[in-house]
């Protein structure tokens, strides 16, 4: 058995982030440290990520948060087996950032460079947390990711499906903006949800009626769009109340259209009838209460085993890239200095 001990970076979207993770094999991996710098104040005033302002952001952070993630896990360079980062899919200057710093160090010390799918990333995450055993389904919901992938190994995912167009963190995120809530949108929209009504606006729950496990949510915020403005037109102004029941109504169309397609993405992957049938969620929409509850209840009715990552693990960080790149590592896997970031990068 070796003993494996990985530094990861991530820097593909607004989080500068490295961590240590340490695994001798045949146990559970243990994380060492993982710092993440947030960027949400850098753009807060632009109501979006801004690629340029984020890739600067990266390759100014990156060296502290790598000098910190050694310092918290006690460790030097030197102790190192191999540097894993986040090759892409994402921004591409801050992907670049994060490759750029990955082979400085790699060439400096002579150390093995291992390129991570961020998607793999995360969706790698319940195996670092719990020590899940492969195949288990995977829903990702993020700001930038929705989609149902059945991971059968470091490098082995078939998609069942996702959203054709918005993520529906991006969804909760335009909703607060229309209603003048704060962003980040999900936990605002949550919060105004719990005192509306969900059954004042009826939401369309598109592509329902497909067979598939595909999602659609940027038909919601039209939808949103135009009750708003009737309640405006016909009154002066929304008030508090119909604010919440649009919330309401808002993330009931949202919980229904997941939870009906998860019913159908389980049901294909029941069809492989592992051992232990998990389904595990990762992104930060997972956060969300009624979300959660909606995928609990559908799983004990299916009899299978629900897994939500502590949020941390959930949202962008290095220690699920660093634990990716140390199950790719074991496979034998190795990126040369002709490792390139990558913008697009389906599993
Ligand atoms: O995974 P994440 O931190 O970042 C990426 O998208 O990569 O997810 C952030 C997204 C935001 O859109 C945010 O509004 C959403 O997750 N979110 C929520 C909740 N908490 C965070 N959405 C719904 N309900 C929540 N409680
Ligand atoms: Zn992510």
């Amino acid at each position: 058995t070796q003993t494996l001990t990985l530094l990861g970076l991530e820097s593909s979207c607004d989080d500068t982030a490295a961590a240590i993770v340490r695994q001798q094999d045949g146990a559970p991996a243990e994380i060492l440290s993982s710092v993440v710098f947030g960027q949400t104040e850098l753009h807060s005033a632009f109501g979006g990520v801004v690629p340029e302002i984020a890739a600067r952001a990266h390759a100014e952070k990156l060296d502290t948060c790598v000098r910190d993630a050694l310092s918290e896990a006690n460790l030097t360079l030197d102790d190192l087996d191999a540097i894993a980062v986040t090759a892409g899919p994402g921004l591409i200057g801050g992907v670049m950032s994060g490759v750029m710093c990955a082979k400085g160090i790699a060439a400096a010390k002579g150390l093995p460079l291992v390129g991570v799918n961020h998607l793999a990333g995360h969706a790698l995450t319940p195996r670092l947390t719990d020590d899940i055993a492969y195949p288990y389904l995977m829903l990702l919901v993020s700001g930038g990711h929705c989609q149902y992938l059945i991971a059968r190994g470091p490098e082995a995912f078939s998609r069942l499906g996702g959203t054709i167009d918005d993520a529906p963190g991006e969804a909760f995120d335009k909703t607060a903006r229309l209603l003048g809530l704060p962003q980040p949108g999900g936990p605002s929209v949550q919060k105004e949800a719990e005192h509306g009504d969900p059954a004042r606006f009826r939401f369309p729950r598109p592509l329902l009626d497909r067979p598939d496990c595909n999602l659609s949510f940027s038909g919601l915020k039209t939808a949103l769009m135009r009750m708003r403005d009737q309640i405006v037109t016909e009154k002066t102004g929304l008030t508090r109340q119909d604010r919440a029941d649009l919330c309401a109504g808002f993330q009931a169309a949202i919980v229904d259209t997941l939870v009906q397609k998860t019913r159908r993405a389980l049901t294909l992957y029941l069809d492989e009838a592992p051992a232990i049938p998990t389904l595990a969620v990762a992104g930060g929409v997972a956060a969300n209460t009624e979300i959660r509850a909606g995928l609990v209840a559908l799983c004990a009715e299916l009899e299978t085993d629900f897994l939500a990552p502590p949020l941390n693990l959930c949202t962008d960080n290095a220690a699920m890239i660093a634990y990716a790149g140390l199950e790719r590592f074991r496979t034998g896997a190795r990126d040369g200095m002709d490792l390139v970031a990558r913008p697009r990068w389906p599993l």
